[in-house]
């Protein structure tokens, strides 16, 4: 690897820092790639420093014709003054410094700074930039796992077997905190079994400590195992402890682990962190994200679509506990007493908000689903809404929304797992007044209207409940005036307009006084104008509402809460406004914003 290679994709030097020298010839204004500088904080003992300089090597070979010094704080030659000055004789103007320390405590947190502010002192302009410690990383974890297990006998029993993870102890409580998580991690899914922290100095607990809460908790095996770079004094004092503990405990079977030492690994992570700063990659914990690394037990987890759903941590699940609202809850608005946009950013309170025993108005419990030529298409959706939530359905082509919309009001037969609405499980004695309560509004309004007249198809459905006369006429005219239609009352729906078709559909469902409204691409083949006029129609209604839409901004202006439907999974439950910025996630769901709308701002 070149050294430009290594810096590839970086983030070169600015205009105002000084160009390097090395920038090879034919290269023209390509800057070359800052040096690097790793420093170590230093020992007396002849065979860690040995083990320094091989993994120093490991770098340097991985590094390809990158400069690379090494320099000590304390205990070994050169120092790290000494060294930043002979790599700087060697040419260089840009130099990244990086700490050769497993988690940084007081030395690295004081003297790395220090030193560096010393050599910006000495060699003004030259630019001198400081990296993190190795700290907690997969690469890390995978070679402390290997020390452990090449002492641990194969057919070793993860119940009784028991590692104390020994960290170098220090006053400084973020380094031991993060020794804690160090072995939590290795403890993980990995079958060391049981992982005890524990310090060589400074800190407690100390090693004679862990092994005896290791022994009282059952382990019969147990390895003491240094999570130290190299070797020197603390290790061979760690071996001594063991052995000697294991002396009074006959009974046990107590092994040492070798400490990590020099390893290719580690020396691929030393250039992880000269390039994250070059990069500036500030990133949280995701080094260790099971969305992003594959983490023993954690595989499945890797590229999935993180969620968004503010509790728990099932990334497709989205089985969630009563919702908070998202906004400040207001009381329900009086219908129509408040402009229509208004009362679309501030939905009224859930009803169920207000009794947390009530039913929720739509539960999904492992709903799973396939047609009968054996397509699969739901596959264990999870979802609750409660009552008065309007939340949109979004997906890609494909992603079985309608099958889903379908499946709340028992139109398909032979779905696994339960559908309940409002505290009914959908069954067999149930479907009727199920198809009742959940009124669908069908994508294409066609499918919907076959009557001669507007108010005979609305009237269709009630008076299939048994209405008739004034009941019937009653119920026919609130529901046309409910989506604003009843001048149209008598015209025949395929003279209708898109726009006037759709809210002819939404009056025959409404007239059957349903509990839940789900509409499927409402704004299909509609105009702005008509759009906006069947939101507004949306808003007034005040019912819990499932929008399966294609439309993101409709989504948005519409449905504080918006779940994601990919391949028949629920990928997303969150926030609409959330879900729709996560640009990321919209990309790897074929979810696209019109151009120019941002739903931050929006
Ligand atoms: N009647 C059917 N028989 C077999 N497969 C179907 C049927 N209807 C839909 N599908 C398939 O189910 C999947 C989901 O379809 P659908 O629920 O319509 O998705 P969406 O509404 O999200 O676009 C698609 O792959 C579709 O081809
Ligand atoms: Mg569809």
């Amino acid at each position: 690897m070149s050294a430009e290679d290594l810096a590839q994709g970086a983030r070169l030097p600015g205009a105002n820092s000084p160009r390097g020298s090395l920038a090879h010839p034919g290269q023209g204004a390509r800057a070359a790639a800052p040096a690097l500088l790793i420093v170590g904080h230093g020992t007396r003992d002849a065979d860690g420093l040995a083990e320094f300089h091989a993994l120093a090597s490991l770098v340097r070979e991985a590094a390809g014709s990158l400069p690379v010094e090494t320099g000590f704080i304390e205990l070994a030659e050169p120092l790290v003054d000494e060294a930043v000055d002979r790599l700087i004789a060697r040419g260089p103007r840009d130099v990244v410094s990086v700490p050769l320390v497993l988690l940084a405590a007081g030395h690295l947190k004081n003297d790395g700074p220090a030193s560096l502010e010393r050599a910006r002192v000495r060699h003004p302009g030259v630019t001198f930039r400081l990296g993190r410690d190795l700290g907690i990383d997969p690469a890390v974890l995978a070679v402390a796992e290997d020390r452990i297990r090449s002492v641990l006998p194969p057919d070793h029993d993860p119940a009784t077997t028991g590692v104390v993870l020994v960290g170098r102890g220090s006053s400084d409580p973020d380094a031991c905190g993060d020794l804690y998580k160090v072995a939590r991690l290795l403890a993980d899914g990995r079958g060391l079994g049981m992982v005890e922290p524990a310090f060589a100095g400074v800190a407690q607990p100390d090693v004679p400590a862990a092994l005896e809460r290791l022994r009282r908790l059952g382990a019969t095996t147990v390895v003491v195992a240094p999570l130290l770079l190299f070797t020197g004094v603390l290790v061979g004092r760690l071996h001594a402890t063991a052995a000697a503990w294991a002396e009074d405990h006959a009974d046990l079977d107590v092994r040492a682990a070798p400490h990590l030492g020099p390893d290719r690994r580690l020396a691929k992570l030393v250039l992880e962190r000269y390039r994250e700063v070059l990069q500036g990659d500030v990133r949280m914990n995701c080094d260790l994200c099971t969305y992003r690394v594959r983490l023993p037990g954690y595989e499945d987890k890797v590229g999935l679509p993180i969620s968004l759903t503010p509790h728990g941590d099932a990334p497709a699940g989205g089985r969630r506990r009563a919702r908070r609202p998202t906004r400040a809850p207001r009381p329900a608005p009086a219908a129509l007493a408040m402009p229509a946009r208004e009362r679309a950013l501030h939905p009224s309170t859930p009803t169920a908000a207000a009794d947390p025993a009530a039913p929720p108005a739509v539960a999904l419990r492992r709903l799973s689903y396939a047609y009968p030529d054996g397509t699969a298409v739901l596959t264990n959706v999870d979802l609750t809404i409660a009552s008065g939530e309007r939340v949109a359905i979004l997906g890609p082509n494909g992603a079985g929304k309608t099958t889903l919309a379908l499946q709340l009001n028992g139109m398909l037969d032979g779905a696994t797992g339960d559908v309940e609405i409002g505290g009914t499980r959908l069954g067999p004695s149930t479907r009727r007044d199920i198809r009742r309560r959940v009124g669908l509004v069908f994508q294409d309004p066609d499918d919907q209207l076959f009557l001669p007249t507007v108010r005979a198809d609305v009237a269709f459905g009630p008076a299939n409940l048994g209405l008739s006369g004034d009941a019937l006429r009653a119920r026919v005219d609130e529901a046309l005036a409910r989506v604003a239609i009843a001048e149209l009352a008598d015209r025949p729906p395929h003279l209708l307009s898109a726009g006037e078709r759709r809210r002819a559909a939404l009056a025959g469902v409404l007239a059957m006084e349903p509990d839940v409204l789900v509409l499927d691409e409402p704004s299909s083949s509609l105009d702005p104008a008509a759009r906006r006029e069947l939101a507004d129609v949306l808003v007034s209604l005040s019912l819990t509402t499932l929008l399966v839409t294609h439309d993101l901004p409709y989504a948005l202006e519409l449905c504080p809460r918006a779940i994601v439907l990919d391949q028949g999974q629920v990928v997303a439950d969150g926030p609409t406004r959330e879900v729709l910025a996560d640009e990321g996630f919209m990309r790897a769901h074929r979810l696209e914003l019109p151009a120019g709308f941002n739903p931050l701002a929006a």
